[in-house]
C-alpha cells in the first residue's frame, strides 16, 4: 500500500478484522505452505517422507493485510499454523531472517497456543511461548519460527517494518538450533545436535512454565 492511498486516512486502509472462523483478513490472499514446501524443515526426516505420502497437508498459511513500504511504514500479517506433527516435532513455519537483518516485529497472539523459536549469530537461542492475548518482541538480527504446540489452530499477527524483507536461506542452511518436540508431559525443547545424536547429558527443558 503506498503512503499516498494512506494519507487521505481512509479507514478501509486504516482499519481491519480479522475473520476468526476461518482464520483469515477478509479482502486479504492467504499464501498457504504445505507440507511439501517444508522440506528440510524437521528433524526426523524419515517421518517427514511417511507424512508426506500420506498427503501433502496444509501447514500454514500467511495473509498479508498491509504492506507499507515506505519509509518508517509498518506492515502486518496474520498466520495460522495448522495443529499437527511430524514425528514428535509440531508443526512450523520455515522461518527466517528479515533481508534486512535489523528490523525487529512483534507478533501478537490471536488464538491458540504455540511460540517463537528465535535465535541469533551470536549463538543465543530460545523458545517463548505465545498464547492468545500475548506479545513477543523480535529483536533485530533474530531468525523466528512459529510452532503450534496446541491441538487447535495457532494464529498470531506479525507487524514488522514494511522495508523489512524475508530471507529464508540464511537460516534454511543449517536449521534453528532448537526443535519443539511432544513431551509426555507437554511440549518440551532441545538442541537439535542432541535430537540428531543423543547423549544421556542432553537437556530437555518444558516449553511451558
Ligand atoms: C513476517 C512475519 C510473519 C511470517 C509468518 C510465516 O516477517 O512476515 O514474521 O508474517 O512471515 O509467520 O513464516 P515464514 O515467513 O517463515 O514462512
Ligand atoms: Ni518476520
Amino acid at each position: 500500500m503506498p503512503r499516498e492511498g494512506l494519507r487521505t486516512l481512509a479507514p478501509e486502509l486504516l482499519r481491519q478484522r480479522i475473520d476468526a472462523v476461518t482464520g483469515t483478513l477478509p479482502g486479504a490472499k492467504a499464501v498457504d505452505r504445505h507440507l511439501s514446501d517444508l522440506r528440510g524443515c524437521f528433524a526426523d526426516e524419515a517421518a517427514y517422507e511417511a507424512a508426506l505420502e500420506g498427503g501433502d497437508e496444509l501447514v500454514y498459511s500467511v495473509t498479508t493485510g498491509l504492506e507499507d513500504e515506505s519509509e518508517g511504514g509498518l506492515s502486518y500479517g496474520l498466520g495460522v499454523v495448522q495443529p499437527g506433527r511430524v514425528g514428535r516435532e509440531y508443526y512450523l513455519t520455515k522461518g527466517h531472517y528479515h533481508a534486512w537483518r535489523e528490523a525487529a516485529e512483534v507478533y501478537i497472539g490471536v488464538s491458540g497456543a504455540g511460540g517463537l523459536v528465535l535465535e541469533n549469530d551470536e549463538g543465543a537461542e530460545q523458545f517463548v511461548p505465545l498464547g492468545a492475548g500475548e506479545l513477543v518482541y523480535v529483536p533485530g538480527a533474530t531468525a523466528h519460527r512459529t510452532v503450534n504446540t496446541g491441538d487447535v489452530p495457532f494464529s498470531y499477527v506479525g507487524i514488522y517494518p514494511g522495508q523489512a524483507g524475508h530471507d529464508y536461506a540464511s537460516i534454511a542452511e543449517d536449521n534453528f538450533r532448537l526443535v519443539v518436540l511432544a513431551g509426555p508431559d507437554g511440549p518440551v525443547v532441545m538442541n537439535r545436535s542432541d535430537l540428531l545424536d543423543p547423549s544421556p547429558t542432553a537437556t530437555i527443558r518444558k516449553a511451558h512454565a
